[in-house]
């Protein structure tokens, strides 16, 4: 973990050990688990945390989620768990529902980056301080939440790149990229992207012919890739945000009568275990990890929030990069 701002020690951020799923059938709305205390802090005064999630969108987001229900469980707060479907209307809706039942801290994972402001200055207004966990928000006015946990996802995309111009470095022509987006306007789609060109910008030969989102879904990755596939004669490599979308690319390349991982080299990013598997199989060729197990940190910040203490103002995860070599040696143990 690499912390800036304040000196956080990691040693209170330990290990968590499974605490099965949080009980789910609590009451509420059809996409959310909230508990029966309706105001904020309960009777036996445990901390109440509003948590807005994305959606279910990837592997990556399911072990996201039971990673938060788990920790909280264990650290003895009271969760309630909201999920956006992918939409940032229903983060909003879920935010402001939080300020009114008074929850005492707010954490959310941002679907897009922008438009946020308003809520947030709802929420500094009611008093509640808000964590921003796993993407960001691009508001100018930093005071409107605490802190930020989470990946730098321009790393990971740069990471990706310097695997590829490595692997490429003999290569006399022209190399020919197609690029998976993640959620159009989303941090990670964003900065992997941005990571990812800067980074290859030096090399004429590595050229993205062509690059649209997938929307961080298997069917998404699927129905781009038959796309690509179509329009392009040519493709030597697949740069895909996340393993989901790439997963999904894989059905389309085989369908084409291409060999994934040899035809055409595959990167993708997160490191969930259907990705590993595909990278120990050989039909990926390399991995640029993204941490999901961000829920123990976030439950030891939301303590820390809510006591009022001070917080590093951005908290990054430490993570790897995965070959199929080393996907073969760390798959056994990969608990997502
Ligand atoms: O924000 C993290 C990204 O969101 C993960 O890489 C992706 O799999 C998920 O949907």
């Amino acid at each position: 973990m690499r912390i800036t701002g304040n000196t956080l020690t990691r040693r209170g951020f330990g290990v968590i050990l499974a605490a099965g799923l949080l009980a789910t059938g609590l009451t509420a709305c059809a996409n959310s688990d909230t508990g029966d205390n309706a105001g904020g802090t309960t009777g036996d005064d445990k901390i109440v945390l509003g948590f807005s999630q994305v959606g279910a969108e990837s592997g990556w987001r399911t072990a996201n989620t039971t990673s938060v229900k788990e920790a909280a469980t264990e650290a003895g707060i009271e969760l309630k768990f909201d999920d956006a479907q992918q939409k940032q209307e229903n983060q909003i809706r879920a935010i402001r529902n939080f300020i009114q039942q008074k929850v005492d801290v707010i954490a959310f994972s941002p679907v897009v980056e922008s438009g946020w402001d308003t809520v947030l200055k709802e929420a500094k207004d009611a008093q509640i301080p808000v964590i921003l966990t796993d993407r960001a928000v691009d508001s100018a006015d930093k005071t409107l939440y605490k802190t930020f946990l989470g990946s730098d996802f321009v790393k990971e995309g740069r990471l990706s790149a310097e695997w590829l111009i490595e692997e490429t470095k003999s290569a006399t022509g022209p190399v020919n990229i197609v690029e998976l987006q993640g959620t159009t306007g989303s941090a990670p789609a964003n900065d992997r992207k941005k990571g990812f060109a800067e980074a290859i910008a030096a090399n004429p030969n590595l050229k993205i012919i062509a690059s649209q989102s997938g929307d961080f879904t298997r069917a998404g990755g699927k129905a781009v890739m038959e796309q690509f596939l179509k329009a392009n004669p040519k493709i030597d490599v697949l740069f895909a945000h996340n393993d989901d979308m790439g997963l999904g690319a894989l059905e389309a390349i085989t369908a084409a009568g291409k060999v994934p991982g040899k035809d055409i080299k595959i990167i993708t990013i997160d490191a969930v275990k259907d990705g590993m598997q595909a990278l120990a199989d050989g039909k990926f060729n390399f991995i640029a990890e993204c941490s999901p197990l961000l829920g123990p940190q976030l439950m030891e910040l939301a303590k820390k929030v809510h006591a009022g203490e001070e917080v590093p103002a951005r908290i990054e995860t430490e993570e790897t990069t995965f070959t199929q070599q080393t996907a073969k040696e760390a798959l056994p143990n990969r608990k997502y």
